[in-house]
């Protein structure tokens, strides 16, 4: 049997979720590092991981030659620098979205990846949700004709104790929650609609969580969910510093000539991403996201109550909607076996560069934005499954 052992960078709450769906030794795959500069993250991971080896700097992990590939689950900003040292390291990158917070930091990694031959992944999830696969298989076989445009709310219950309590909260870490959120969201569009945005313009402000109260600037911020903390202007301990806005929205057109338009805020009582696409056939749309859900298409002139066909989808076994395990096979069959990848780099590229140009447009007066392309030699390599 082949194996890969494997490492975590970032050992917090993404980092222990992934390294538990990961470390699976029965198929070869093998958890032996992690490393995090925080001391009280490196103790919780060892009770559950004894096995690993911790490491607090991430040179002293790279020079480990027991390791084959690194799962970057660090903060967003943290990605571009740890992503190009293990790809010069000449491992393979497990990078989570998103994939960094500019486009020059993604088109670096890009460029690093090539110039290395190391394998560059990004950890796209959404992608592999089955209410999206089965969208992609009801889409792609024509039933609503060509799709024109898609929409999608999105529904950030959880977004006061996710992104307004920690680092989250301040553009210097992320750019602004349209992109480090709105990634998975604006990546799924591009896969179901099949391009890329050309052009985005952006409208977002800061309304809800600027007029909660904060924790003392001394004390650490760290995401808490609590389902009962509602309404948010009664809730408190949020940062010190918040410079992001809680509600973005951004119209995106496509290079394939469809538009499309993303929705997100984050003070919303109920959590969902209602994504619907709309054909020269039909329309489609999704209700629930993760568990049991439902797609709705509807063919003939009717009311919205009565769709035309219901798909029911039974709830997935593993986390973040049964998508985790199905990542992590594609992503170990295409390191271990040059298999080819449902996500590319380019297209996590792609989702990062209209969340950065989304958020230039909404806060210098709306203008749209062109976003830059990328060299069609780069393209090839890595839509050829970074063969050299
Ligand atoms: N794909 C998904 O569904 C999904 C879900 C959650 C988070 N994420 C992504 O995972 C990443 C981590 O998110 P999180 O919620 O776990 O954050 P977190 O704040 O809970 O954990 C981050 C960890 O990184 C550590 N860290 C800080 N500086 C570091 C450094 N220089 N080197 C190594 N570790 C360092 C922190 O000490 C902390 O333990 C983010 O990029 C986020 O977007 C993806």
């Amino acid at each position: 049997m082949k194996t890969i052992s494997f490492a975590m960078v970032g050992l917090s709450s993404r980092g222990t979720a992934l390294a538990e769906a990961a470390a699976q030794p029965e198929k070869g795959w093998q958890l032996v590092a992690g490393m995090d500069v925080s001391e009280a993250a490196r103790r919780k991971f060892a009770e559950k991981f004894p096995q690993a080896k911790l490491y607090g700097d991430l040179d002293s992990l790279l020079a480990d030659r027991s390791i084959q590939a690194v799962f970057l689950t660090s903060p967003d900003f943290l990605h571009e620098e740890q992503a190009c040292a293990a790809l010069e390291a000449k491992l393979a990158v497990y990078c989570e979205k998103p994939m960094a917070i500019t486009i020059e930091g993604c088109d670096r990694m890009l460029e690093t990846a090539r110039r290395t031959g190391s394998r560059l992944f990004i950890g796209h999830n959404m992608r592999y949700y089955p209410v999206i696969c089965k969208m992609k298989e009801i889409i792609d076989s024509g039933l609503i004709g060509e799709i024109q445009c898609g929409w999608c709310r999105h529904f950030v219950a959880y977004g006061g104790d996710a992104y307004f309590r920690d680092w989250h909260s301040e553009r210097k870490n992320t750019t602004g929650l349209l992109l480090q959120k709105g990634a998975h969201d604006i990546d799924v569009m591009h896969f179901l609609m099949g391009g890329y945005t050309r052009r985005v313009v952006g409208m977002g402000q800061l309304s809800v969580y600027n007029r909660c109260a904060r924790r003392d600037p001394g004390e650490p911020g760290e995401a808490d969910f609590n389902g009962m903390r509602y309404p948010p202007l009664e809730q408190s301990g949020y940062s010190p510093v918040i410079d992001v806005e809680d509600h973005n929205m951004i119209m995106m057109q496509l290079d394939n000539g469809m538009q499309a338009s993303y929705l997100q805020c984050h003070y919303t009582p109920d959590a969902e991403r209602n994504y619907t696409f709309i054909g020269t056939r039909g329309r489609i749309e999704n209700i629930g996201d993760d568990g049991q859900c439902e797609l709705h298409v509807w063919t003939r002139r009717t009311s919205r109550q009565t769709p035309d066909i219901v798909y029911h989808l039974a709830p997935a076994e593993g986390t973040h909607g049964g998508s985790d395990p199905m990542i992590l096979q594609n992503f170990f069959d295409f390191v271990m076996n040059g298999a080819k990848t449902s996500v590319t780099p380019v297209a996590a590229r792609n989702a990062v560069a209209t969340g950065v140009l989304g958020h230039q447009s909404m806060r210098n007066g709306n203008l749209p934005q062109e976003i830059p392309q990328l060299d069609p030699a780069l393209i090839a390599y890595f839509e050829n499954g970074q063969k050299k």
